[in-house]
């Protein structure tokens, strides 16, 4: 079991180094979304694929007269490297109903991603690889009014993802695009809403039961990433890891740092060196070429027939 733990850190670690916080660079706009109008949005599309899990800073330029608490939206567009699902924006903006993450490589959500976000009602989860999706996702967010799923990979759905939310109270659902639904409905006909539940719970059956439904060997990197990203105290072991990891890989920068150093520094006196020599050639040869006409001059001095007499 700890070996199985370890290799799967191991990948983790494999090619990028992952950093225990990070900060998210915010471009704040109004954005208008359909069903809940007008919102005040951090979007962001900078998230690097080697940084952590946990927001620990946001940055950026509010709007005249905006600060944090403003802020009802947060758009991210993983650009097909994001991995997990940034926690603790909430610590920042605590008023967040509307979340738009696209684009991103996460295939499974675990169910407690959005559990800090009890005002959600807005979610659209566009253009992923998604799969899989826990029962439990909306839990802790009963207000929901638009849940998008749609071009993703969607083949399992917990058979009470919809359990918490209020069917007449939404408008939007869409499972376009998908494995195992291809379907949407967009003008909050609950009729229509409810039939699309029940052929999710009919065509994408998926009882929850994590991780059972991936076996050791069938682990993919990503979904080993996800695993890890959701559980605090995984989380935790792998930050102390990834401490020492940091360390190391900094002690080994610093001695490539310093070996770069140490060349340029050869690079530099031979370069010196090479001036000195071309400058003391070109010397040498003006010597020798004044040499030859001193000798050319002396003998036609000496051996001369008009030689001054
Ligand atoms: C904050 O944002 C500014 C402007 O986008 C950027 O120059 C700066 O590097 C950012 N700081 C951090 C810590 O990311
Ligand atoms: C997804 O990310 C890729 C890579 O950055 C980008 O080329 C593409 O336009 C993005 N697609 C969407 C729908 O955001
Ligand atoms: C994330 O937020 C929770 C709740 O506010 C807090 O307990 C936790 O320490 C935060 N994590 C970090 C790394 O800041
Ligand atoms: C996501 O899906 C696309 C389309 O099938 C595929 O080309 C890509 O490799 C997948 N990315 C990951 C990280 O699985
Ligand atoms: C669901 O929402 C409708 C209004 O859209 C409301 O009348 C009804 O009481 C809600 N049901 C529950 C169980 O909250
Ligand atoms: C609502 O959807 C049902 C089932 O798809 C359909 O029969 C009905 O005509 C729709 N109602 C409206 C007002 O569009
Ligand atoms: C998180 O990991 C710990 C340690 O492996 C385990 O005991 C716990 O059940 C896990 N929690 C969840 C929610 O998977
Ligand atoms: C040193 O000089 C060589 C040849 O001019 C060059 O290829 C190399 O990149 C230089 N190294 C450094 C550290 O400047």
């Amino acid at each position: 079991m700890k070996f199985t733990i370890l290799f799967a850190i191991f990948l983790i670690f494999q090619g990028n180094k992952i950093s225990n916080s990070f900060t998210i660079n915010c471009d704040y706009r109004t954005r208008s979304l359909l069903v809940i109008g007008s919102v005040y949005s951090c979007d962001t599309t900078n998230i690097p694929s080697s940084s952590g899990i946990t927001v620990t800073n946001v940055n950026g330029t509010h709007l005249s007269g905006k600060n944090n608490n403003d802020v009802t939206c947060v758009y991210i567009n993983g650009k097909r490297t994001l991995l997990f699902v940034p926690r603790n924006f909430s610590n920042f903006f605590p008023n967040i109903k509307a979340i738009l993450i696209w684009n991103t490589t996460i295939e499974t959500l675990f169910g407690d991603e959005f559990d800090e976000f009890p005002k959600l009602e807005y979610f659209d989860f566009y253009y992923s690889n998604l799969t899989t999706i826990s029962s439990k996702l909306f839990e802790k967010t009963p207000k929901m009014v638009c849940v998008w799923f749609g071009s993703n990979m969607i083949e399992r759905v917990g058979h009470d993802l919809f359990t918490p939310l209020n069917v007449t109270q939404l408008k939007i659902v869409s499972f376009h695009n998908n494995r195992c639904i291809n379907r949407y409905v967009n003008n909050g006909n609950t009729t229509a809403i409810i039939s699309l539940i029940n052929e999710l719970r009919e065509k994408c059956p998926f009882d929850d039961e994590f991780p059972s439904t991936t076996t050791t060997t069938s682990l993919t990197t990503t979904t080993i990433k996800n695993l890890f990203c959701t559980n605090q105290s995984i989380e935790d072991l792998v930050c102390d890891l990834k401490d020492s990891m940091i360390e190391v890989q900094e002690n080994l920068m610093t001695k490539d740092e310093k070996i770069d150093e140490i060349r340029e520094d050869m690079n530099q006196s031979n370069k010196i060196i090479e001036e000195i020599q071309s400058e003391s050639r070109e010397k040498i040869e003006n010597i020798e070429s004044r040499m030859q006409w001193l000798e050319e001059e002396l003998l036609r001095l000496t051996t001369h027939p008009c030689a001054c007499k």
